[in-house]
């Protein structure tokens, strides 16, 4: 049995797919898995039902930070690992209402430690041995880069400029700490911007490809001349189930795919890719609803990921590329309206109107 916080969200629900593919295609049995998750506005059980159905994933629906529903699950369910992808995910929601921020990702996380370290203290023998507790973090936390700096490395200073970038530094710090002090078995990973199915569309991708097919406008931030690192969120999977195998407890890894884009052609990509597959009725082209809206406040530059580490360590290499990645991504979006029907309910437009009315360039 592992335990896997936030998996009926983007990066934990594509994980629990990921987990049950990878064994079959092994010819294994995957462990069952546990899903901890508050299903807030970002969680969606649709995306893993096909697990839930099967009985291989059982879901309890409760708060990283109340810690008795943690000390429940993890007495009811005896994990032999916890994956911790919970967490509030969103810059722009953020910088709106940084206190859930605060809440989830550095209360919840001290929270989910302190019980996940009375539960292993509690074990012996192969079980303690074995037991590992696996941070899922993020290449914000190292703040922006200038066009000509160097990539994030494990050693690049700390610098999150946003309170989500600011919160997960917190958490990361307090895992840190977890296995300096306690000697508690953590591995974390701080991953570039990932993209794929599930992903909900408050984020620059799957918002690009719903707002063209609904004819809306697509709204650039600023000069377009951002830049993020993308990685195809199932070459993250595979590197955290690599690092699960053979990380060394108290390492970081930080997970990228060299794959540098600015955002303005992430969305001319998305355009064209629709234009081939669901060309629009009046002939026009996706790139005539683009729209440059008012920036991000203290909008990071660029973010880029240097993965030598997980590469020589681990021996990870992602499997996508961002144009084999991006063509499976819009084509999961064309293809999977009824997920898409359950994310975009009534609290769906509130942010939309609350992010984007006042924006308008
Ligand atoms: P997401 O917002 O899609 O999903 C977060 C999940 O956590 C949801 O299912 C939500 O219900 C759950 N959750 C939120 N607060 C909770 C709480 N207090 N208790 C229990 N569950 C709670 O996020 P994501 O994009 O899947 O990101 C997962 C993790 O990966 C996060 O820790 C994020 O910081 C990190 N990360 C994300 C990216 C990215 O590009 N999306 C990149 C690098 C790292
Ligand atoms: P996002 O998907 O929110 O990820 P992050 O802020 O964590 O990198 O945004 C990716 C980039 O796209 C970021 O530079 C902000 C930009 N962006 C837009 O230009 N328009 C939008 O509507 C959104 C949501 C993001």
């Amino acid at each position: 049995m592992i335990l896997i916080t936030g998996g009926a969200g983007f990066i934990g629900g594509n994980f629990v797919h990921h987990w049950f593919e990878r064994a079959a295609a092994n010819g294994l049995q995957a462990e069952p898995v546990v899903v901890f998750d508050k299903l807030t506005y970002a969680g969606n059980p649709a995306t893993i039902a096909r697990y839930l159905q099967s009985g291989q994933a059982t879901l309890v629906q409760a708060d990283i930070a109340d810690r008795e529903a943690v000390r429940t699950a993890l007495a009811t369910h005896l994990p032999r690992l916890i994956v911790h992808f919970a967490a509030e995910s969103h810059v722009d929601r953020s910088i709106h209402g940084p206190g859930e921020f605060i809440h989830t990702n550095m209360v919840g996380t001290f929270s989910l430690l302190e019980e996940a370290r009375a539960y292993w203290g509690a074990l012996e023998g192969d079980a303690k041995a074995a037991f590992r507790f696996l941070h899922v973090s993020t290449d914000e936390v190292y703040g922006s880069l200038a066009d000509t700096d160097p990539a994030f490395s494990e050693t690049t200073p700390y610098a999150p400029n946003s309170p989500y970038s600011a919160s997960k530094a917190g958490s990361d710090h307090l895992v840190r700490a977890y296995h300096h002090t306690y000697g508690f078995p953590t591995l974390t990973t701080n991953c570039s911007n990932n993209y794929g199915p599930y992903h909900f569309p408050e984020k620059l991708i799957p918002l690009m490809i719903l707002n063209a097919l609904d004819g809306k406008p697509l709204p650039v931030y600023g000069d377009g001349l951002n830049i993020r690192d993308w990685l195809f969120v199932r070459d993250h999977c595979e590197a955290i189930c690599q690092v699960l195998d053979k990380g060394r407890c108290g390492e970081t890894y930080n997970v990228g795919g060299i794959n540098e884009i600015k955002n303005i052609d992430v969305v001319t990509t998305i355009c064209r890719k629709l234009d081939a597959l669901r060309p629009r009725a009046d002939g026009t082209k996706y790139e005539s609803l683009i729209t440059y809206v008012a920036d991000r406040p203290g909008h990071d530059r660029r973010y880029a990921i240097d993965p030598t580490k997980i590469q020589r360590e681990i021996g990870w290499q992602p499997a996508e590329t961002f144009e084999s990645g991006i063509d499976k991504t819009v084509r999961w979006y064309l293809e999977n309206t009824e997920w898409i029907d359950t994310v975009r309910s009534g609290a769906y437009r509130e942010w939309i109107a609350k992010n984007y009315s006042g924006r308008q360039g």
